[in-house]
């Protein structure tokens, strides 16, 4: 996963291009450049590490003035994080220059057939051999287009790039196939993103390419064409959101913010989805008569990292509203394992970006095998989002911290919705339903009040930012949230984290437990309260940590804790969407004390748009 900007237009390019990346950086932040033509060359610029170094070794901006521009944030795939493996990537003899996002998977067998008609290529990247293989080409016909068609005919793999040539500085071409790339149409400009958030700033209006286009675009207009030279008719999408969904406004991180958002991003995605007066709720965008989803007889959920976690919540909760039998796969095993897909089994795959490359082949195999595929996604246009045959949008605007936060909340809520609605279809009672109903019009407030215990959270995180290790217990459907805690305390803190089944920690884990151990425990009043109880006086008996997140006015909890962080009561189907957030605040103040960025952690980034 990289990011891409490019800006063709009557302003100075160079600044508009630093600012779009500069959004874009959560989609890789190791190294990054941009290639301009000021006069009648093509410039190149490019250092490693953050947008920061990249504006270090920019030129004075009279030198560095350019109506065209393309740019690039890098995530590394293949060669070293390095000034030299940066992108832009110039061709043989420097006159055109190309940025990439993806990988070209046969890219040693090209580079062989290259390095054989006298092409010296000079990074380890797989991308540069675009650059040189366009060139390639265009000295054939002269028709720059042609030459990009030409080469990507070559290429097996994922790409979106795009392209300058010195020829002709007024023209940019661009092209996708499994890596997001969109067209901003501005006034009498136009820009070339891998993210709406990129250019928002500039136009609402955009074209989401399709996989196969290729769209050149010149000062007059832009005209698109697929890879089998078929004329596209493009169609202008208006963006829904503003500039401020990509701002931190007054928070100092984009992670904080978001977490912030929670009880609005979780009131986004049950707005208008739940009906009253049928003890129900509905997705209009599955695309699948009521008739027909109640004879599916077993439900498989798709996903990768926190998205899969959610999808583990879901599990728990459609098997226990709807006695659905429900599978829940990594997508990474998924795509490669021959899933079985029976008849009456549904599928969901669940993205936040929409993109993630494993999610999509997952995506694929499951309707090449004829299974219906429903996506529960975030992003509005993104690939999985076309592809899947309905589904339901999370409606969380814009997440950019590469910790997701405010995503999951919403994909357990709109899972929270589905079990619900195959609830009702078969085992809940009308009046669970409009309890259900009724209390989840509660939970932003509660939300809140989790909110409003931040300066303690960030108390006990000071008691815990130097551990090297930490243990997260939940049983049932809470399990999954110690996994998301877990995970979220590792990716932002580098802290070694697991998360467990509490009773499946003396079956192995107790072992690690000493005093040096934080356990953070999920002990909710419920069903299962007294188990959990005892697994941790088993902690506690060995001199463990214990953080416990509790019911309010649970003072047994007490008897055993170092810290206690109380959440509000609520139906155990809800208690994910409250257990979660001090887990998410405790992970961000660690991190933060640890003098981390929070945002953009090391070897990460907020999409894998690679295998
Ligand atoms: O965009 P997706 O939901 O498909 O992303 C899946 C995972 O890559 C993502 O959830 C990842 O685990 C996050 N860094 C977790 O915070």
């Amino acid at each position: 996963m990289c990011g891409i900007v490019g800006y063709l237009g009557k302003r100075n390019a160079t600044p508009i291009i630093i600012e779009g990346l500069k959004r874009l950086e959560y989609r890789g932040y190791d190294s990054s450049g941009i290639a301009i033509i000021p006069d009648k060359e093509i410039k190149v610029y490019k250092e490693s590490g953050r947008i920061t170094e990249l504006e270090r070794v920019l030129p004075t901006p009279k030198e560095s003035s350019s109506n065209i521009g393309i740019a690039h944030t890098r995530w590394a795939t293949h060669g070293e994080p390095s000034k030299k493996n940066a992108h832009p990537h110039l061709s043989h003899n420097g006159k055109i220059a190309v940025v990439h996002n993806g990988i070209i998977e046969n890219y040693v067998a090209l580079r062989k057939q290259l390095v054989k008609e006298g092409y010296e290529i000079v990074s380890d990247t797989d991308s540069e051999i675009l650059a040189h293989l366009i060139e390639y080409f265009y000295k054939k016909d002269g028709d720059i287009t042609i030459a990009v068609q030409n080469a990507l005919k070559l290429v097996e793999g994922t790409f979106g790039i795009a392209v300058i040539n010195q020829d002709n500085p007024k023209q940019i071409v661009a092209a996708r196939r499994g890596s997001p790339l969109i067209l901003g149409i501005g006034d009498d400009e136009f820009f070339v993103t891998s993210d709406v958030g990129a250019t928002i700033i500039h136009t609402k209006q955009v074209i989401y390419l399709h996989d196969n286009e290729i769209a050149t675009i010149d000062r007059d207009g832009y005209e698109i064409i697929t890879l089998m030279n078929n004329k596209v008719e493009a169609i202008i999408s208006e963006v829904d959101w503003d500039i401020s969904a990509v701002e931190k406004g007054d928070y100092d991180s984009f992670m904080i913010k978001e977490i912030f958002e929670q009880p609005i991003s979780v009131e986004n995605a049950f707005r208008g989805r739940l009906s009253e007066k049928l003890s129900t709720t509905r997705l209009g965008g599955l695309n699948i008569p009521n008739s027909e989803l109640r004879k599916v007889k077993k439900i498989q959920i798709v996903a990768c990292g926190t998205s899969w976690h959610a999808g583990l919540i879901g599990k728990h909760l459609i098997e226990k509203l709807a006695r659905i039998p429900v599978e829940v796969e990594y997508a990474s095993e998924y795509r490669y394992r021959n899933p079985i897909i029976e008849e009456d089994t549904l599928v969901f795959v669940i993205s936040q970006s929409g993109e993630t490359a494993d999610t999509l082949a997952a995506l694929r195999e499951a309707q090449a095998k004829g299974a219906k595929v429903l996506g529960i996604t975030n992003t509005v246009g993104s690939t999985i989002a076309r592809e899947s045959d309905g589904g339901s949008y999370i409606h969380c605007g814009s997440e950019i911290g590469v910790a997701s936060t405010k995503a999951f909340t919403s994909q357990v809520t709109v899972l929270t919705l589905l079990a619900i609605l195959l609830g009702r279809m078969h085992h809940t009672s009308p009046t669970d339903g409009l309890r259900y109903i009724k209390e989840l019009y509660n939970i932003p407030d509660k939300i809140k009040k989790i909110l409003d215990q931040n300066d303690k959270i960030e108390a006990i995180a000071e008691t815990i930012k130097d551990s090297t290790n930490a243990l997260y217990l939940g049983r049932g459907v809470n399990y999954p949230v110690a996994l998301e805690g877990a995970l979220k305390l590792k990716e932002i803190s580098y802290i070694h984290a697991e998360g467990y089944p509490a009773a499946e920690m003396k079956h192995g884990p107790i072992a690690l437990i000493d005093e040096s151990m934080p356990v953070i425990a999920i002990a909710l009043k419920d069903s299962i309260y007294d188990k959990i109880i005892s697994n941790l006086e088993e902690v506690r008996a060995r001199n463990g940590r214990i953080i416990t997140i509790a019911t309010e006015n649970d003072d047994r909890v007490k008897e055993f804790s170092e810290n206690v962080i109380y959440i509000p009561d609520t139906e155990s189907i809800f208690q994910p969407l409250l257990s979660v957030i001090p887990m998410q605040l405790l992970a961000y103040h660690v991190a933060k004390k640890r003098g981390l960025d929070v945002d953009k952690p090391r070897n990460l980034a907020k999409s894998v748009t690679v295998e």
